[in-house]
């Protein structure tokens, strides 16, 4: 999925090219020839190690990242025991960052025995200048830190720690480019999330989101179809369109004239791809337009995630969320008219400041009314620099929990009744890995993105086959293959 640049061929003794991606080329060269001297030196590769820690756009970036490194002629790792570690950070939720100092105190007595190792963090937490701060001064041992805005300049970047004895930090507050031509390693060659479009303008007010992603800022749709049509080309069935608010995608297009709807349209008629799927909603922006776009698009999954994130309108108008409680269930109805089999899945934070019991009984009603197929489930986190963590009336813990476990129970209680609907039926499945419970199992996932157990092997990763769902076990099902080919 990028120009295939024989690296070899770049003169790494002349002067960087100012031109991306080429530059990027040039420090992917100079990386390679690092590698290369220290695999003479040490009869082995350099290892590299990227984790993910945040969600689906994370890690799409974690993809480019490990595409870059690899590129380079480094070797994966599966585990920290590497000569790069480098974090993928999150910071929607406080646990989050701790989980990043966490690990830290670990990282470092790794480095106490390889004295080769880097260290590198780079993400949405790096976007907040308190983390770096923290960094700097309790952690000076890392090497390496950037943020979500530069992620295409890893090369650069870990070629000047190879260079440097002291810590790098490059962290940009904002950007109106994007460098999409690198290298990119699949975690799954049968599918791949596609960005299009980065950052968020909702400001939601207890969400950090739009200040460590920035503004919204749209991908012309040819650029996204180019891509897309690649990846079917390379062997890709199913597609994730990935942003923060893919309901409101095309809005600050210059160039162009289009709708998140329109560009559905469009991707389900490129061949070879058999399934789409897009994260993330917003109530506020979902149109008819989409919702016809979704009935009529045959290849657009049964499944859609729609936060709720509180059932009480007099909270959402806090959280600044632009829809009230009848809205939302109004929508919910208009969905289910146009897709009856359509499985719905939502965020809820339980917490959020000022919320009184009536409050958090508006979101069970909803719960109870919706029956959602699952709901991600959140304690309010207070996240520095958002309007929230200045409101008063923070709720107290003892509060929050006894909340959190009550609505916890009733997801549950729905879910599994929702989500064996389909138990006896034929479904197509696609397969996604061997099971690693269950020698001879292979596990894959619905239209609706449950998952599925059945009997087979490896020779089915990455084929979409008819499975009957013989046991409904709560919140996946055990099934048998049907006869039936991958096609069509
Ligand atoms: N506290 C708790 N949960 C949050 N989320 C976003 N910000 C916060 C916060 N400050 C949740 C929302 C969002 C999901 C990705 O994370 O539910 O949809
Ligand atoms: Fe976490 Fe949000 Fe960043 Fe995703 S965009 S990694 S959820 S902070």
């Amino acid at each position: 999925m990028y120009n295939e640049i024989d690296l070899d061929k770049i003169d790494i003794n002349s002067e960087p090219p100012e031109k991306e991606p080429d530059r990027q080329y040039y420090f992917m060269a100079k990386c390679r020839k690092w590698v290369k001297d220290f695999e003479q030196k040490n009869g082995r590769l350099p290892k590299a190690f990227v984790l993910n820690m945040g969600c689906q756009m994370n890690a799409r970036d974690s993809e480019k990242l490990k595409g870059i490194l690899l590129q380079m002629g480094m070797e994966a790792a599966e585990d920290e025991t590497a000569d790069l570690v480098l974090y993928n950070t999150c910071t929607v939720r406080d646990n989050a960052n701790q989980k990043v100092y966490g690990r830290l105190g670990y990282l470092q007595t790794l480095k106490k025995k390889n004295s080769h190792m880097k260290i590198a963090l780079c993400g949405c937490m790096m976007q907040e200048p308190e983390a770096v701060e923290r960094i700097r001064k309790t952690y000076g041992f890392v090497d390496l830190i950037f943020g979500t805005h530069n992620i295409f300049k890893l090369a650069e970047l870990f070629f000047q720690c190879l260079v440097d004895s002291a810590m790098v930090v490059d962290v940009w507050d904002s950007t109106d480019k994007s460098v999409e031509q690198l290298p990119t390693e699949r975690k799954y060659f049968f599918k791949s999330g596609v960005n299009i479009m980065y950052g968020c303008d909702n400001f939601c007010s207890y969400c950090i989101v739009p200040y460590v992603r920035g503004r919204e800022r749209s991908r012309p749709s040819k650029e996204i179809l180019k891509e897309i049509r690649e990846l079917a080309k390379d062997g890709v069935k199913e597609v994730m369109l990935l942003g923060q608010n893919v309901n409101s995608y095309g809005k600050n297009l210059a160039q162009e004239q289009i709708c998140f709807g329109q560009l559905l349209r469009q991707v389900n008629e490129i061949e070879g791809i058999r399934r789409i799927r897009f994260m993330t909603s917003h109530p506020k922006d979902l149109s008819e337009d989409l919702i016809a776009a979704m009935r009529d698009c045959e290849k657009v999954c049964r499944h859609l995630h729609l936060p709720l994130q509180s059932g009480s309108s007099r909270i959402l108008k806090l959280m600044n969320r632009r829809y009230t409680k009848e809205q939302y269930l109004e929508l919910v109805e208009r969905i289910r008219q146009a897709m009856p089999d359509i499985s719905l899945t939502t965020d809820i934070i339980v917490g959020f400041p000022g919320e009184t019991e009536e409050d958090f009984l508006e979101t069970l009603d909803v719960v109870r009314k919706v029956r959602f197929d699952s709901a991600f489930t959140f304690l309010y986190s207070k996240r520095t620099g958002t309007p929230a963590a200045s409101m008063e009336e923070q709720v107290p813990q003892e509060l929050v929990k006894d909340r959190f476990d009550r609505l916890l129970k009733e997801v549950q209680r729905i879910s599994s009744q929702v989500c064996m609907r389909d138990a006896k039926t034929v479904q197509k499945v696609l397969v996604e890995d061997e099971n690693d419970h269950q020698k001879g199992y292979v596990s894959g996932r619905l239209s609706n993105n449950l998952l599925v157990h059945f009997p087979g092997d490896a020779s089915l990763i990455g084929q979409i086959v008819p499975v009957e769902l013989v046991e409904a076990k709560g919140f996946y099902y055990i099934g048998r293959q049907q006869s039936g080919s991958d096609a069509g």
